[in-house]
């Protein structure tokens, strides 16, 4: 049964005492093929190892109505949970077993991305109702699918846009509840508008500090103090538990993590009940990931691969535009590097989950419109250590850029306009490839590189 609003409200007012469900059992690790029937509960990163992550925007996947182009990217185009429901065939025939969708709270001013919370006690009714939610995450696990939700600590959504509508929501709905603007700018952390620019902590060089990431607003959103009491109760023990009872998972996203401290991080990520956390941490220098990975212990979670992306991105599409004025190097010996590097810091690379595009970045045949590129990236992507995660629309080839920087919507197109054929050659090739790693149980080895050059990737 799917915990109330009232329930909602009465754990955040309650501000304590309830136990996130005890959810030690494990998760039934099927053998990929679709056909077994998930253990809802929970599930550790072993169970998670095996899997191949599909990352959907809830609004721009499906909807039982939506039949035409979305006339505006920035805002609601259609797509809902009963959407998802309809096409698990089409998602099921790319051989992937988990389904990362959209945050599901509530949103203030248009944010169909879901990362601009602002009722955290309420889904999102443009996506659906809270039934349907749990419908569709219920039929996913029934096919076999793991279910990740994406979460954030960071920050909330803001209820009309402009400054006027800065504050509040549902349950942050005091302005003690964020870090002080007006100190942070007097003290010359962050800008006088409290913002912190995308470039200096996402592009190669960024020089961003850690309070500086941790303090300023991301994106102009109001930054949530977590050394407040009431703010980390919240977020440690009322909401998470309040998600884990309404709508069990086997695993969470968490969003910018790196805007949050690593002490905290680790707080958060292992909130969940028993489902496996990932942690994007948005920034290339191993001094700020560092701090992150040491900060996990023993604990069984792992990390969006940020420091393997860039070196993917430069070698096989020869460009990364997002940061215009940088001196790139497009050798393809950044990705030894970059794996090098990420074992030096102490991380199992089969945990770590890797991409090529997400809803952050232009796709990849915006920067280079080569599908022998294109195929080739994927095949690292799908094949090479560490759990892959696919981004919707790759295997429809679309080709959508980032119009702001980083990311505008040009990169969230809806995928109706595809009739979600399957007899495509993207689609048939992550099939394949996802054939493959399954069959061969790929996350079983490590790989090994047998060459790399300036211009060459060569893994086994
Ligand atoms: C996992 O699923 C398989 C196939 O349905 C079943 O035989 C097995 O007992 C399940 N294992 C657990 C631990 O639930
Ligand atoms: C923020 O700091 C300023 C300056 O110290 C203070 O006047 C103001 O009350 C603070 N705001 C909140 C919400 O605490
Ligand atoms: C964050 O909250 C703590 C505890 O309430 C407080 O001491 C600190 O000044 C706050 N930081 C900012 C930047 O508002
Ligand atoms: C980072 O560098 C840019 C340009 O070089 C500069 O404008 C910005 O103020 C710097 N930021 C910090 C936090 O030092
Ligand atoms: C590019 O990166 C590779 C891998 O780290 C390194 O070997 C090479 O020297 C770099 N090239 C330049 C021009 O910096
Ligand atoms: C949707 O827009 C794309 C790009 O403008 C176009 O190629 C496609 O034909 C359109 N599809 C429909 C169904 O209108
Ligand atoms: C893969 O590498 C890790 C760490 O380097 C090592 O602990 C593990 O035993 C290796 N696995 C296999 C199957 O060789």
């Amino acid at each position: 049964m799917v915990a109330s609003r009232a329930a909602c409200l009465l754990l955040v007012a309650a501000a304590a005492g309830v136990a996130a469900q005890s959810a030690s059992t494990a998760a039934n690790a099927s053998d990929g093929s679709g056909a077994t029937t998930v253990n809802p509960a929970a599930a550790s990163g072993a169970a998670w190892r095996s899997r191949s992550i599909y990352q959907l925007l809830t609004d721009r996947f499906g909807g039982p109505e939506v039949k035409q182009n979305c006339s505006d990217l920035n805002s609601y185009c259609g797509g809902s949970w009963e959407g998802i429901l309809q096409h698990l065939d089409y998602i099921a025939g790319l051989n992937v077993d988990a389904v990362w969708s959209s945050p599901v709270m509530d949103q203030g001013y248009h944010g169909y991305h879901g990362f601009w919370p602002f009722d955290w006690c309420e889904v999102n009714p443009h996506f659906g109702t809270a039934g349907s939610l749990k419908r569709m995450l219920e039929a996913l696990n029934q096919r076999g699918f793991f279910n990740m939700l994406d979460v954030t600590a960071n920050h909330v959504g803001y209820p009309t846009k402009g400054p006027a509508g800065l504050l509040y929501g549902t349950p942050f709905s005091d302005p003690a509840y964020f870090h002080n603007c007006t100190e942070l700018s007097a003290a010359g952390v962050c800008a006088p508008d409290c913002g912190i620019p995308l470039r200096d902590f996402q592009a190669p060089g960024g020089n961003a500090s850690a309070l500086q990431e941790e303090q300023c607003r991301l994106v102009d959103l109001p930054d949530l103090n977590q050394s407040h009491p009431f703010v980390r109760q919240q977020l440690l023990q009322a909401w998470p538990a309040f998600m884990v009872q309404s709508y069990r998972t086997q695993g969470v996203r968490v969003d910018a993590c790196n805007h949050i401290t690593p002490a905290f991080a680790y707080d958060f990520l292992t909130s969940w009940g028993g489902a496996w956390a990932i942690c994007e941490v948005w920034n290339w220098k191993p001094s700020r990931l560092g701090p992150y990975l040491q900060a996990r212990g023993d604990a069984d979670y792992a990390f969006q691969n940020y420091l393997l992306w860039p070196a993917l991105r430069m070698c096989f599409a020869r460009a990364l535009p997002e940061w215009p004025g940088y001196p790139f190097n497009t050798s393809c010996r950044l990705i030894p590097a970059a794996k090098a590097e990420l074992r030096s810091l102490g991380q199992d690379l089969g945990l770590m989950v890797n991409f090529i595009e997400n809803h952050d970045v232009a796709r990849f045949l915006f920067l280079r419109p080569s599908l022998a590129a294109y195929r080739n990236v994927l095949a690292v992507v799908l094949l090479d250590e560490g759990i892959p995660s696919l981004y919707y629309g790759t295997e429809q080839g679309y080709a959508g850029g980032s119009g702001k920087i980083p990311g505008g919507g040009e990169n969230r197109e809806p995928l109706w306009p595809s009739s979600y054929t399957t007899s495509g050659e993207l689609y048939t090739f992550v099939r394949m490839l996802n054939w493959y790693r399954n069959n061969l149980a790929l996350w079983q080895t490590n790989s090994t590189v047998v060459y790399s050059d300036d211009a060459t990737y060569a893994f086994r």
